[in-house]
């Protein structure tokens, strides 16, 4: 083992010279792990897999609508950018063959922690998602992404990713997006110097929010990229204002901002915040 105690990374979990974007990717999770504390402890959440009454109007439990549909179990699933394994476990829990990776060696000591008290056997890896040495080709049935395309190179990334996927095997997505339009008027001076810094706080509550120097939200043209390797790929779109102009724990506000997006018809692409998509990979893709 290697690293501080409260880490313990394991020797084999080496990592290839790092792009200067990944090395910050890597530094700032590094110093956001040494201000988290139990995390390991922390049970996993389950509720999006057990409760029937379903939640339509959030983007998450629509990934899992989606998910459970495709029936898991038995299913070699890749979780890209798995972070504390969240994703990972619920889908071993599913009985998905899990593998998963991320980053940050510390985001992966404490999901493998996680998912061995939960009692899942997942093969957590530390990698960075453009370059997937460790996976053969065609490996997998399943990619679940979960708010990471906006850390990493997504041409990379999905080349990687389309490369240790089977032939028709299945791509899900739940990721935060704007289309470029409206990003030019989050960054205009109005928004970005005096509407944000009065929301921060309602929004994301007291503590810092969690936004790494390169993040950014992936675009029409990003979106473009992921859809391209996918056959038929179906779409959701969600978050007019959710999440912008109030916090998503407002259950009915949550509810009337999906009617809202589903009223919007084609207009959604240039409005939302987050998209859902699911699709098989398409065989000239590979
Ligand atoms: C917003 S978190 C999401 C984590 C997890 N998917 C979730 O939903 O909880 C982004 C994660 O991406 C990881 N990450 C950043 N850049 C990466 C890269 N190039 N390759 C793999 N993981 C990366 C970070 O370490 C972090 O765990």
């Amino acid at each position: 083992m290697i690293g501080s105690d409260a880490f313990a990374i394991a020797a084999d979990d080496e990592l290839p010279a790092l792009t200067p974007r990944q090395e910050r990717e890597f530094a700032y999770h590094r110093a956001r792990a040494a201000t988290l504390d139990g995390l390991a402890e922390k049970p996993v959440a389950t509720d999006v897999l057990s409760e029937v009454r379903r939640r339509p109007w959030n983007a998450y439990w629509s990934l899992y609508d989606r998910i459970i549909a495709a029936s898991p179990a038995g299913k070699r699933v890749l979780v890209p950018g798995s972070g504390f394994g969240d994703d990972a476990i619920r889908l071993a829990l599913l009985g998905a063959r899990v593998s998963a990776f991320d980053l940050s060696p510390e985001s992966v000591a404490i999901a493998r922690e996680r998912a061995e008290r939960a009692g899942c056997e997942i093969d957590f890896r530390v990698a960075p998602a453009e370059a997937l040495a460790a996976y053969d080709d065609g490996t997998f049935d399943m990619v679940v992404f979960v708010d990471i395309l906006h850390h990493v190179e997504i041409a990379a990334t999905l080349r990687e990713v389309v490369r240790v996927t089977r032939d028709g095997g299945l791509v899900l997505g739940d990721e935060l997006y704007t289309h470029s339009l409206l990003q030019r008027v989050r960054e205009s001076v109005p928004i970005a110097r005096v509407a944000y810094p009065l929301l921060r706080r309602w929004i994301y509550g007291r503590g810092e929010p969690y936004i790494t120097p390169d993040e950014h939200k992936i675009d029409e043209a990003e979106l473009a990229l992921v859809l391209g390797a996918l056959e038929a790929p179906q779409l959701e779109w969600f978050g007019l204002v959710e999440g912008r102009l109030f916090p998503s724990r407002m259950v009915w506000a949550s509810r009337v901002d999906r009617a809202a997006m589903r009223i919007a018809g084609r207009a959604a692409a240039r409005l939302a915040s987050r998209v859902v998509f699911s699709g098989t990979i398409r065989a000239s893709a590979v």
